[in-house]
């Protein structure tokens, strides 16, 4: 397999192309509602990362194949190339924002999916968010801190 880079996002074009050969299904999963972002939009989230951080996955010649962004608020979406997928990209995407949501000092992280969306579903379960299933809406949640344990050593 060729050689994936994983890092924070620095060129909104690129990422703006990956949008762009996404299909309407693709950016509902992404955004959560039917929404095709502006150049603008997506210049705004890679270079605004005021409330949160973008990253991205690339091939070995520099093309952007999967976007993932965490907000810290705790909420995290991201999308992988159609024609990347089920290599583990999706997997490594939301294990690195797991990661980036320890580094923000954030108590848990989230997501919002859809009940069919079987990959999503999987890659929740298999890295230890606990699913709320609806018949709307899939809500995957994990702490990322764990509080203090009581200590039962007798002085
Ligand atoms: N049907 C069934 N299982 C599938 C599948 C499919 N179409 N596509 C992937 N899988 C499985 C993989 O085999 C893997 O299973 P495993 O953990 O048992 O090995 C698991 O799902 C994760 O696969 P992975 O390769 O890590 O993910 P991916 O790179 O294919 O990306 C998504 C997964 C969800 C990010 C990708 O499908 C996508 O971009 N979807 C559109 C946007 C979206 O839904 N975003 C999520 C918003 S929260």
């Amino acid at each position: 397999m060729k050689e994936i880079v994983m890092k924070k996002a620095d060129d909104w074009r690129k990422v703006y192309e990956l949008y762009s050969r996404l299909s309407n299904e693709d950016l509902y999963l992404r955004f959560f509602h039917y929404y095709r972002p502006s150049e603008e939009e997506v210049r705004k989230l890679v270079t605004e990362q005021g409330d949160h951080i973008t990253i991205i996955a690339e091939d070995e010649e520099g093309k952007v194949i999967a976007e993932g962004t965490i907000y810290d608020d705790g909420e995290f979406s991201l999308v992988v190339d159609p024609n990347f997928r089920m290599r583990g990209i999706g997997t490594a995407m939301v294990e690195k924002l797991i990661e980036l949501g320890k580094e923000m000092g954030l108590k848990k992280i989230r997501f919002y999916t859809l009940p069919e969306n079987i990959p999503m579903i999987k890659i929740g379960k298999k890295l230890g968010f606990k699913l709320t299933f609806t018949s709307d809406e899939v809500y995957g949640e994990k702490p990322l801190i764990v509080e203090s344990v009581t200590s039962y050593v007798s002085s």
